[in-house]
């Protein structure tokens, strides 16, 4: 069976609010959970730059978005979690990127383009206080997307040109120099509701109109109670269709519970008790995550260091496939020779594969084996022959993040590293998946 893999990025930029929950985190994270999966969320600083130039907001917001995923139930141990600019090769990837682009792409892209149009509209310079980064954007979160081979990027509508974006180049690349990233697709989910905010906008930062995801209980209520609404009088019938509370309500209760509510809204239900309603409904879901929350920002080391980790696998992929990239164009030792241009074919013949056998100690053991006949992983023995096969599906199915957990069952192999071990098992997954 193939793995599909999942990337997406969180701008770190601000504080996660109601909508950032239901809009991203809570999807992501249950998609996370899903078999054949494998997912990849990064915090993406790097790309904050370009929006804010407040250091201590950026850490800030890097803390507090860590702290909001894995407080919701994000799993580092199975999702490899990371923040960019702890992947060096990233920006190298931009660059490699940016030498493909095509500058009329980027021209195109609707960021900047509404940048420029709300400066000639004020009689601007088109360009005035627009950075080169901001129309770097779209190569910068191309080499994101590519790096990991993604198949499906989980983002907001305003994001799928980008993700074409990314597909361009990456088949520009693949042109020029033989078939290295895979074609990424935005994947929208139709089910996911856009949350309205206090005023009734969509919940937004740039509308200030949003209820912090982790705010008190008490500062819950009182922003609750500043839900815009009409002016009908209690007894009187309300509307549930467009209204915010009746929209946030339903995206945080069952469908029993959200057609209680609209009942209760015919028969004319108080604008305060409804407000009382959706407090104690939010508050139920929010409450036990909150606690967590709380705990986690007052650790910022343990975040550190659940951050490094993540990137510690994620550049167990990187590291290797950038060497990969920069000699696919010619960024390569002078003594290597000419190396051929495209090597697909070569590429396929040398897989490496895993061998099961079982020992003179009537125990199964399984490893794994370069092309050349190089040992990469050794288990150690298992029971039964399914629990071997088990360990290698796990593998095969989840790469590189599977080693940790596996770690009991596996000895060291002397002068292995790491990042060839990721690098077999990627290009394992990679022939399955092509
Ligand atoms: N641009 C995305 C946003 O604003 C954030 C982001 C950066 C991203 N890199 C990414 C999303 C890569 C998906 C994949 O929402």
């Amino acid at each position: 069976m193939s793995t599909t893999r999942f990337l997406t990025g969180i701008t770190t930029t601000g504080t996660p609010h109601l909508g950032n929950f239901v809009g991203s985190i809570r999807p992501s994270v249950a998609a996370s959970r899903t078999p054949g999966v494998q997912s990849f969320y990064f915090l993406a600083d790097y790309h904050a730059l370009i929006k804010c130039e407040d250091p201590l907001r950026i850490q800030r917001s890097t803390l507090e978005i860590a702290a909001s995923w894995l407080a919701a139930g994000l799993d580092p141990e199975r999702v490899t979690f990371y923040r960019q600019s702890d992947i060096p090769e990233i920006p190298e990837l931009n660059w490699l990127l940016s030498c493909v682009a095509g500058k009329g792409l980027l021209n195109r892209a609707h960021a900047y383009k509404a940048s420029q149009d709300k400066n000639l509209a004020a009689g601007r310079d088109a360009d005035d206080g627009v950075t080169a980064g901001l129309f770097m954007y779209p190569v910068l979160m191309a080499a994101d997307i590519l790096m990991f081979k993604s198949h499906k990027v989980p983002v907001g509508r305003d994001q799928i040109q980008h993700i074409e974006m990314a597909r361009d180049m990456a088949a520009s690349y693949n042109h020029l120099y033989g078939e290295h990233f895979v074609l990424p697709e935005a994947a929208i989910d139709e089910h996911v509701a856009t949350l309205p905010g206090l005023d009734g906008r969509k919940m937004s930062k740039s509308y200030d109109n949003t209820i912090p995801l982790f705010s008190s209980r008490e500062q819950l209520r009182k922003l609750i109670q500043g839900i815009v609404t009409d002016s009908r009088a209690p007894g009187e019938p309300k509307e549930a269709e467009g209204s915010a509370l009746f929209q946030i309500y339903q995206a945080f209760a069952t469908a029993a519970e959200t057609a209680a509510l609209r009942q209760q809204f015919a028969d004319g239900i108080a604008w305060g008790d409804a407000k009382q309603v959706l407090l104690e409904r939010v508050d139920q879901v929010i409450a036990p995550m909150r606690e967590q929350y709380e705990a986690l920002v007052h650790n910022p080391a343990r975040i550190e260091q659940t951050l490094l980790a993540g990137a510690e696998r994620a550049r167990a992929l990187a590291t290797p496939f950038m060497r990969e990239l920069r000699s696919a164009v010619g960024l390569r030792s002078l003594v290597a020779g000419a190396a051929p241009q495209t090597q697909p074919k070569a590429a396929k013949a040398a897989l490496p594969s895993f061998k099961q056998y079982r020992e003179a100690d009537g125990r199964f053991y399984f490893k794994l084996v370069a092309a050349d006949g190089r040992v990469l992983l050794q288990s150690t023995g298992f029971a039964a022959p399914r629990d071997a096969g088990q360990a290698i599906a796990q593998l095969q199915q989840r790469g590189a993040p599977a080693l940790a957990e596996l770690a009991p069952h596996l000895a060291p192999v002397d002068g292995v590293a790491d990042s060839d071990v990721a690098a077999a098992l990627q290009a394992l997954a990679d022939a399955a998946a092509s």
